[in-house]
């Protein structure tokens, strides 16, 4: 099968060669692998809720300029858009009431514990940097951001994209106007896009996987459809297209990429038989995300009724995480990676969009 005409439309719209998305991974990558599978002719993500607006300015000019010999080359960059949390010291002290045990084991000092809202979602400051950088793309995940932000963007003259989980979130993104939606099935790695559902430890029996959201999502919008979650290799990538998607978007295949940033112990979990059991947790933050069955997840959740709300849930984590990893153990980090990772490889990110795209 040669690539669909929907495809073909959304590649030419955008000026890229392949209907492939890098995902934006907040914590996984930096400007390296976007520049490496632009350079390939699929679409580099940046993620915004892990690089500063500066460190964002430095990427996309680096981007542009390795592939400035071959003309303009779209770029995508990524935002969350959760509410901030209110703070909830009730809670937080539960949170960490609960972890004190893990804390004691790994002899960590409670009373050095960050508190702070942690990631902050999309605001003024990145609206400023998305004017300056004018990027082809920008996309959001957990919903949208307040209209006079999502205005700015539009007036920038980057397409709108946002993540879907279910039918109900897609129909209500194109109500509000983006430009394409990300249909992320649950076997996607990382956060779940999740958004019209909210509250602590939400519903997680709602999400469908992909090969049941995408043709539902495919039926219900006009607007282009990208496939996301469990897409591990060229023959996935045409089934996806073949059921409707005008790109496909891969994350966990690109982590053991030498350009990602993926820790030592989350490359080895990947190329471990333990990588066959990933769960959807909301312990590493606060939001549901999938990731690799470690010990925290199988002593406290996978979903729980603990953690504060997204982003806070990190703060009491991060130096459990820290100590774990100085001793070479992944039991408290978050080893985000989906349901099929049969297409890691520790390969580079220009060879892997090739070997993805094969066959188009
Ligand atoms: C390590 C990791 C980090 C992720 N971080 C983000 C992010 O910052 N923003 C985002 O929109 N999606 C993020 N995602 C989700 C991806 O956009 C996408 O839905 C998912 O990777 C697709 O499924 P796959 O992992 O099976 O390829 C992340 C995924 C992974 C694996």
């Amino acid at each position: 099968m040669s690539i669909t005409s929907a495809a073909r439309g959304f590649t030419a719209r955008l000026g890229l060669a392949l209907p492939l998305i890098q995902a934006p991974m907040a914590g996984f990558q930096s400007g390296a692998l976007a520049s490496a599978v632009a350079g390939a002719g699929a679409l580099g993500s940046l993620p915004g809720a892990a690089m500063s607006p500066q460190a964002l300015r430095e990427a996309v000019s680096t981007l542009r300029n390795d592939r400035s010999a071959h003309g303009g080359v779209p770029v995508n960059l990524n935002f969350f858009c959760h509410a901030p949390p209110v703070a909830d010291p009730v809670r937080e002290a539960a949170w960490r009431a609960a972890l004190k045990p893990y804390y004691d084991e790994l002899g960590v000092d409670v009373s050095a514990i960050a508190g702070g809202p942690g990631r902050l979602p999309f605001g003024d400051e990145a609206a400023d940097a998305i004017e300056a950088l004018r990027p082809e793309v920008v996309s959001f995940h957990f919903g949208l951001p307040p209209a006079a932000l999502l205005e700015r963007v539009r007036r920038s003259g980057a397409q709108v994209w946002s993540t879907a989980t279910t039918v109900a979130e897609a129909s209500w993104l194109e109500a509000q106007g983006v430009d394409a939606i990300i249909a992320q099935g649950v076997e996607a790695g990382g956060h779940r896009g999740m958004f019209l559902l909210g509250g602590n430890a939400p519903d997680v029996t709602t999400q469908l996987g992909t090969l049941a959201l995408l043709p539902q999502v495919v039926a219900a919008v006009r607007v282009p459809v990208i496939a996301a979650g469990g897409i591990a290799d060229a023959a996935g990538m045409r089934a996806a297209l073949q059921l409707g998607a005008s790109a496909v978007q891969i994350g966990t295949a690109f982590l053991l990429c030498p350009e990602a940033t993926t820790s030592a112990v989350h490359r080895a979990a990947l190329q471990s038989a333990s990588a066959r059991h990933t769960a959807l947790t909301n312990l590493f933050s606060g939001r549901p995300a999938r990731g690799i069955v470690n010990r925290l997840m199988r002593e406290l959740g996978p979903m729980s009724e603990l953690p504060p709300a997204f982003p806070s849930a990190v703060n009491a984590i991060a130096p459990l995480r820290a100590a774990a990893e100085k001793r070479g153990s992944g039991d408290f980090s978050p080893l985000w990676a989906g349901q099929n990772v049969s297409g890691c490889r520790p390969v580079p990110a220009a060879q892997l969009v090739g070997e993805l795209a094969s066959g188009l």
